[in-house]
Formats: structure tokens, sequence, C-alpha cells
């Protein structure tokens, strides 16, 4: 039975729309990621946004509940039924049913559609909740449904938001199969599963935990996809069913070793941390130091230390993304799209962590046998720090042993750290965005809207002026700077990569910079002349918005090349746009080669050359994608999105200000290819008269290395000095080396002492075929050692003992036989003296 289609064609049939799955990254602060199938709608049930029509709908949610509110990371392979990653089913009234319907639409799906045994059945209610109670009592008999606290019966999505009282379905495997002393109705024991939880959505909670009544009673339901898949597959584990069993058993063949349920919490959590980490990495978050990309670090890396205890010492997660992708990818197509570059990130992560993965174990192996009951908080840090094993991975580490980290320690040094790091950070858009009463303007004006895709100018009313500070003033008095928010503006703000526009004010005062606040555009203006509230001021946008424009523009087409020319796997991780440049970041494994940069180069100019009009749709959200429009994961976009197009060049959801068609970029050139962070390109490039201004810089470079050199052509001038300078070198050596073997004679011995550099041994030997009786005493210095030789042939001199003596000078010893010997030195500054005391020795012999 396929659950999931199963449970949309119901509630389709009850006159729910269907809508996809929203991004695992929310559209929302105050969450780490979707962690329900209620979370793309918090807007609607709160009112800040209109009720869409019909008010009901029907979804099947990917979640990720690692971090934040609801986080089953540690409970993860060690129970039946936890996941960090998981589909939720889910049905929604916005102000439409209520209590009734929704319950009896859950009975109806559960016992008709499902047939589980109504024997097997239980419900439980908010202890507050009579309604529901009697509800229920229709469907149900009255021993089966259970009152529990806030504890059970209450669900709110974070520490804010849309919560309420709930109701939740239960269903007993069966005595025989669970009998802990946990396995009761409310128990933590995996008997009595709740497959389904329908909350009575009432109240908003803000950051005081104040409840405030939603505008319209409303209804959000989960059921877990792979809970119920389970049941219906007779098994008593998630990870028994078909979701999981093919994962499994690619980690049996990994480490050679056959899964049990007893013993395979290794087993569980590989298979079922694989498939967060490959969602994720397909949505577009990155392995990072922070944040979403810690999150998702701490997945793999708990995942590859139980690989490690199955015995699996090199990366191995990437090789079960192809399982993931075949389980999966039917239904998240986009899944294998991004299959390669997914595997990729995950190996080169592995690599990263394989690295320090011995010996973090060993740090934690030695701390663990001076441990009794609290691991070190310092060693956890260390292992954090040095090691790259974050907090939960040392936990779980210490689980089965039943102890636990002293985090208090461990949060004190990070704390620490974390203030070393955020010393050396000035940053003030954040502070200012605390200390500004934007939601105060937001509710007195609304928000004041952006005429700059059409307008470069315009008369505007000041609705208000703040400081500086951000404090709210009546008067911006001459000389004075600070922000003015406009009732309608021209002026572009700093978003989406593009850098805000400038401009003047009255055609006196300048327009420095434009920002938003929340919803809000404020432009930074220094005050030639008085500006008060409500006067009626000319705005004119800089001609610099028309060189950002086309480097806009130019960032599109690049996209669709780096598509083109690397594949689809490419996806954005940033970009910034000014008027003189453009820099663009996006996820790819590897450096580009200058073949593949050049194809990309000519992919954009040859659109640029052939032109196409730019197209500008509003549509909402899901037929953009549709549509085929580039969209990124986790960017932030209202219901209604602004859709660009350049003809069949480049698709994608953009709010920024663009040229009319691509023709008036003119040219497009890479000026730099280089690496951000692990999986992450960055291509720096310019286009129209910044090309032209590059080309002259580089003409004048050349001009003034071709009159350095002397030269017209400074390539074959620069070959004729390379040419020139190896001609010297060799004179050079040979005449050292001509030197070295001029010869004396004392007596009928011919002898030399001097520096020497090439083959000793061959120069000894030549010498000795040479001359009838010889001493030769060679020095050969190299980086910061002398070696010494020395030959004899038909005198009264030693050789090993003439070396010996003379290495001591050096700092040195050697030694060797009578007619040849070898040593070394250290003190090259005593090479004279060594030279000098060899000739006096040499000279004292043969006298
Ligand atoms: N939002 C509810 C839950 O996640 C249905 O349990």
């Amino acid at each position: 039975m396929d659950v999931r289609q199963e449970y949309l064609n119901f509630f389709q049939n009850k006159g729910h729309e269907i809508v996809q799955s929203a991004p695992l990254v929310p559209d929302d602060d105050t969450l780490l990621f979707t962690n329900a199938g209620m979370v793309p709608f918090k807007s609607i049930f709160t009112g800040a946004v209109p009720r869409p029509t019909p008010p009901i709908r029907t979804s099947c949610q990917t979640c990720i509940r690692a971090g934040g509110k609801h986080n089953d990371l540690d409970n993860v392979g060690y129970t039946a039924r936890h996941h960090t990653f998981f589909e939720m089913l889910g049905n929604f009234s916005f102000g439409e049913y209520f209590k009734t319907d929704a319950i009896a639409y859950a009975w109806e799906f559960v016992t008709e559609i499902l047939k589980l045994p109504k024997d097997k059945l239980y419900v439980t209610v908010h202890e507050k909740d009579d309604e529901a109670f009697e509800i229920w009592a229709k469907h149900i008999d009255k021993e089966r449904i259970y009152r529990f606290g806030d504890k059970d019966n209450f669900w709110a999505m974070g520490d804010t938001g849309p919560c309420g009282p709930c109701s939740e379905i239960f269903y007993d495997q069966g005595e025989e199969h669970f009998n802990t002393e946990e396995d009761y109705m409310g128990g933590d024991g995996d008997r009595f599963l709740e497959i389904w939880n329908l909350v009575f959505m009432q109240f908003e909670r803000d950051k005081s935990g104040n409840l405030t009544p939603l505008p319209k009673p409303s209804i959000d339901t989960g059921m877990g996809l792979e809970r119920v898949t389970a049941i219906k597959e007779g098994v008593f584990s998630n990870y028994d069913s078909s979701l999981f069993m093919p994962l499994i058993k690619e980690v049996e063949k990994l480490c050679g070793k056959p899964y049990e349920y007893i013993s395979g919490a290794s087993y569980r959590v590989i298979s079922d941390h694989i498939r967060a980490t490959t969602f994720l990495l397909a949505q577009g978050v990155n392995f990072d130091k922070e944040g979403r990309g810690y999150v998702l670090r701490r997945i793999l890396r708990r995942a590859v230390r139980h690989g490690y205890l199955l015995g699996i010492k090199e990366p191995f997660m990437y090789k079960l993304v192809d399982k993931v992708c075949e389980l999966m990818g039917g239904h998240y197509t986009y899944l294998n799209e991004k299959k390669q570059a997914v595997k990729e990130l995950i190996k080169m992560e592995e690599e990263r962590f394989f690295v320090t993965i011995v010996a973090g174990l060993e740090l934690f192996n030695a701390e663990l046998k001076n441990t009794k009951n609290i691991f070190s908080g310092e060693v956890a840090f260390k292992l954090y720090d040095t090691y790259g094993f974050p907090l939960d991975l040392t936990s779980d580490m210490l689980r089965e042993k039943n102890i636990k980290v002293d985090e208090a320690t461990f949060d004190k040094l990070m704390n620490e750290q974390k203030t070393r790091a955020k010393a050396s950070w000035k940053g003030s858009g954040d502070k200012a965005k605390e200390s500004g009463d934007f939601k105060a303007l937001l509710e007195k004006f609304g928000k004041n809207e952006f005429i700059g895709y059409e307008n470069k100018t315009s008369n505007s009313k000041i609705l208000a002026i703040l400081d500086e500070n951000f404090k709210e003033i009546n008067e911006l008095k001459a000389g004075e700077s600070g922000w003015i928010m406009l009732d309608k503006t021209p002026f572009y703000a700093q978003s989406g990569g593009q850098c805000s526009d400038t401009g003047l004010i009255n055609l006196v005062s300048l327009v420095l910079d434009t920002q938003k606040f929340f919803e809000l555009n404020l432009s930074l203006i220094t005050a030639k002349e008085s500006y008060k509230i409500g006067n009626i001021v000319r705005c004119d946008v800089d001609d610099k918005r028309a060189m950002i424009a086309r480097h806009h523009s130019a960032t599109h087409l690049l996209h669709s090349a780096l598509r083109a020319v690397l594949g689809e796997h490419i996806s954005q991780a940033g970009s910034s746009v000014e008027a003189d440049k453009l820099r663009f970041d996006f996820s790819h494994p590897k450096a580009m080669t200058s073949e593949e940069l050049a194809k990309v180069e000519n992919f954009v100019n040859e659109a640029i050359s052939r032109g196409a009009e730019a197209k500008v749709e509003i549509m909402d959200i899901e037929s953009a994608k549709k549509s085929g429009a580039i969209a990124l994961f986790g960017e932030k976009y209202g219901l209604e999105v602004r859709v660009l197009s350049f003809g069949d060049v480049s698709k994608e959801l953009c709010g920024g200000t663009h040229v009319k068609n691509i023709d008036e970029i003119g040219a497009f050139l890479i000026t730099k290819e280089s690496g951000v962070s692990s999986g992450v390109r960055r291509i720096e490039a310019i286009c129209s008269q910044e090309v032209v201004k590059f080309s002259k810089n580089l003409r004048q470079e050349l001009n003034q290395i071709n009159e350095a050199l002397k030269s017209k052509d400074s390539l074959v001038a620069i070959k004729k000095l390379k040419d020139e300078i190896k001609t010297l070198q060799n004179e050079l050596k040979n005449a050292s080396s001509a030197k070295a073997i001029e010869l004396v004679n004392m007596g009928d011995v011919k002898v030399v002492v001097s520096e020497f550099s090439g083959d000793i041994k061959a120069k000894i030997d030549e010498l000795k075929n040479q001359n009838e009786k010889l001493v030769a005493l060679f020095f050969m210095t190299t980086d910061d050692k002398i070696q010494i030789a020395a030959g004899v042939k038909g005198a009264n001199v030693k050789a090993g003992e003439l070396v010996k003596n003379v290495a001591s000078i050096l700092g040195g010893g050697g030694g060797g036989r009578d007619d040849f010997a070898t040593a070394g030195g250290k003190d090259i500054s005593k090479i004279d003296q060594a030279i000098e005391f060899g000739k006096n020795f040499i000279k004292e012999k043969l006298s």
C-alpha cells in the first residue's frame, strides 16, 4: 500500500488541495528546520497572510527533527520510531473545519483506508478538552480515550508561533512484542505507538510565552509516514519496513556483518542519517561550522562513528546515496539531479573527519579510563575543537556506559571561544536591527513600495526620519546624516546579492545606502538642507544602476552557463552584484579547468550577442517552480514571486533590477576562479565597460613589460632572457669547477684544496687518472651543510686523517680509507679557515 498517495488522495477527495513539500530550511528565522507539516502554513494560521482558497490543504512534508525545539537526534537508532529525517502526512484547515470534522476524517482514514483494527486503537485528548472527548466518544469506547496534560497533549511549533491542545491516535502493537515497564499508554515504550497527532490550533505564543487566540480556530494534523508504513507491513520497527531495510542491507554489505535488531543500533543510525544528509545537501545546505550546516555535520559525523563501530575504517556514507535516491528519487526528483554532487560532498566531509577520528577516539578512551560518572567538559571541548567531535557525538559514545558529559564546563569553554571570535568581528547591521523600532513604523505605514523597476526618479513623501542610531526624529538638519523612509522609493535596497542604489535627494543630498529593515526600505542620506517629515522630495537614482543591472543579468547567464557546462548539480551558494564586478558562489566539488572556464565564458558571450529580452512574470511560488524557474532552496520567497527570464537562456526567481535586453551587457569576462570552502567554488567576473577598462589596463601593463624588456614581443624577449640566464649559469658552473681543479706542485705531488660543486667522487677519480701523485681535498656546500672529500694517490698523506681533522674545524666528523675519505661539516662560516688548515696539513705531511 502506498500510504503517502492514499493519504493525499483521501484528503483531496474531501476537498483539500494537495501542496508539495516545502524546503527543509524554512522561510522562518525562529526555526532551524521544517519540523512539522504545518510550518509552511504558519503565517496563514496566524493571519499574517490571507487564507488561500480553498482554505483546506493536505501535504506530505519532509521534516528534520535535529536541533531546535523538536530534537530527536539523541534517540535515533535506540528506539523503533525516532528519526532525524521523516515524512509527515497532514491535513490543514485554516478556519474552515475544526474538531468534529478533523476527528471524523482521521477516524475514517485509519479504520476504512488503513483498515487498522478498532480494538488496537486508543486516543488521547487534553485533560481540559471535554469537547474533543465527547466527539471521540461518538467513534470509540470511552475507556479507550485517555486524558493527559500539557506535556503530552499541547503542541507548539517552536518557542513562539501557532499552538494548541492536541489529540493523538495510538496503535497497540501488542504485549507479546513489547513488555517493558514503559509499555503502557503514555509511557516511553514502543508498544503503544502514536501514529497521528491532531492539533486544534487556537493560539499564537509570543516571545514572553503569552498566548493570543488565533483569528480563527484551525486544524493541523501530522501522521508519521514511516510509522504507519511499518504497521501496515506488520513489522515492529520503522527500520524493519521497506523504507529502511534496503538501506540496512547496504550497510550490511559495507561492513560484512549481518544486522540484528538487538545490537543493531549502528545500522539504524546510519540508515536514518544518510536520508537526512542526502536531503539536506540536495537542498543546498552544506557542512559548516555553525547553524544548519553544523547540524548536518553532527548528523554525518555521528553516522561515521557508528560505521567505525561496525569496523568500517574508510569513507562509506557516500556509497549509500545511490540507495536513498533509488528509494525516494521517484517522489523527490531533485535527489537524482543532485546525486553526484551530494556524493562528492559527503565523501569530502568523511575524509576530513577520518583524519582526526582515530586520534580523537584515543583521547576519548584515555579519558574514559579516568571517568567514573561525569566525563570531563575540558576533554569534550578538546574533542570538539581539535578533533571535530560534536558534543552530541561524545554524548552518544558515552550513552551505552551511562555516563554524562560535564556540559556546564563544555558550554563555558565554548562561550569563551565565541567571545574571542566575536571580539575580532565588528558587525553593525544586526545591532541596528535590534535597536530600531521598525515594527512600529511598519504598523503605522505598512511596507513602503519599491517603484524602481520602472522608475529611476520620483517625487516621494518622507514618512519617517531616523537618526544614525535608528531613533525616530522629526527633522534632519543640514549637515546631519540619517535614514529616511519614503512613501514610495526608486532606490533598491541591498538584497539578493545586489548592492544598494545610491543617488540624490533634491539633487543635492547624497543617498549613500539603502537597506531593508524587515519590510521597510530606508535610505541613508547626508543632508545638505533640512528635511522634515511630510516633505515631498525629488529622488534620483545614480547612473551606476545601469552597470549594476548589467552585472546582475550577467550573473543569471553565468548561472545557466555553469549548469550547462558542469551539470545540473550546480546550485547557487551566494552572490554579490556591484556596478563594477560580480561574484557568484556555487556548489561544485572541484576546481574548474581552464577549458571549462572558457566554455562558460563563451556560453555567456554568445547569449549576449544573440540578445534576449527580459520578461518578468509575477506568480505564486508553486507555479514558478513548475514553470522551471531556478529557485534557491532555503531562500525566502513570499507567496508571490517575480520570475525573470531571458529567452530560453535563463529563468530564475529574482527581485533584483535587470537590463531590458541582455545585449546591453556587451561583453563578459571571468577574472578569477577560486575555492571558498569545501565543495564551494567562486567565480569573479566583469562585464560591459568594465571589460574594456580591464583590457586597457592589461594593454598598459603589457606595454610597460615590453618597454622594460626593450622589445615589441615580450614572449620572445622572455624566452631569450631565459636562454641567456641558462648560458650564464652554465658558464658560472664551469668557471667554478675550472677554478677548483687548479693544481699546485708540492715537490712531485700535485695538490688541490678547494671548494667544488658537482660529482666530487668522479672528479677525484678523474684527477687520479690524470696524475701519478695527488692529494685532493674538496668542500661542497649544500644548503646549510658541507660535504668534505679527499683523495690521495702515491703521496704520504692519509685521506681519512685529513678529512677528520678538517671536519672537526667545521663542527662535523667523518673518516675513511687512506686513499679516499669523506666527512661532513656544519659551520659554513669557517670554510676559509678549513681550506687554510687543509693546505697546511698537507704541506706538513709532504715536507
Ligand atoms: N504539528 C503537529 C505535529 O507535528 C501535527 O505533531
